[in-house]
């Protein structure tokens, strides 16, 4: 599939129930030639409601710490970014993404990857490391986030920074510094992977 024919399967799903309840699927945003590919989790309101990922609180938040190593979502070439989640719809009051749910949804990201071919990946938050990180960690779902953070993990080949989600960092800030950190191991690992 190319990517405008997965954009229209994903905009059609309805491979689990939360199609049922979606006023739009949010497929991603950003340069589909860029360096970097940061992975959410789901859809909140606004998301679900603009069709965009990562366009409330923590978005702004998300944008901000990418504007600080010089990305944005508009950007192109060195600025440009692609920005997707491990699930295309939102789920019912925001409640946390079910197994089955990822399970479903699982191909459309690797395929998005496939497509991209990102040399960085940048996990934020649990959901999005433990979806990436299932085949090569086993034990990932009794880990910590901080015990994935500071290593350069791989997704079919492609470098994974894991880091805090911007959700969580509005409510524990004094993370932010080790966020930041996070981002300065992906930036440079970028910079080390040849371009393609
Ligand atoms: N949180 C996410 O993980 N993704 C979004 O798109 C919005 C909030």
């Amino acid at each position: 599939m190319d990517w405008p024919a997965l954009q229209q399967v994903v905009a059609g799903c309805q491979a689990c129930g939360l199609c049922q309840g979606r006023k739009n699927t949010v497929f991603g945003v950003g340069d589909t030639q860029a360096r970097w590919l940061v992975v959410g989790e789901a859809p909140g309101e606004n998301e679900d409601l603009q069709g965009e990922p990562f366009v409330g609180q923590a978005g702004q938040l998300l944008d901000n710490m990418l504007k600080a190593v010089g990305l944005n979502r508009g950007g192109t070439g060195a600025q440009g970014v692609y920005i997707a989640n491990v699930l295309k719809c939102r789920p019912p009051a925001n409640r946390n993404p079910q197994p089955e749910e990822v399970a479903k949804c699982e191909p459309y990201l690797r395929r998005q990857v496939e497509l991209l071919q990102p040399q960085i990946i940048l996990a934020l938050g649990r959901f999005a490391a433990q979806s990436l990180l299932q085949a090569t960690v086993p034990d990932i779902a009794t880990l910590p986030l901080g015990k994935l953070r500071g290593q350069v993990h791989q997704y079919n080949g492609v470098p994974v920074i894991v880091s805090y989600h911007p959700a969580y960092l509005l409510r524990t800030p004094q993370d932010k510094a080790r966020a930041w950190a996070d981002l300065c191991l992906a930036l440079d690992v970028a910079k080390r992977v040849p371009a393609r």
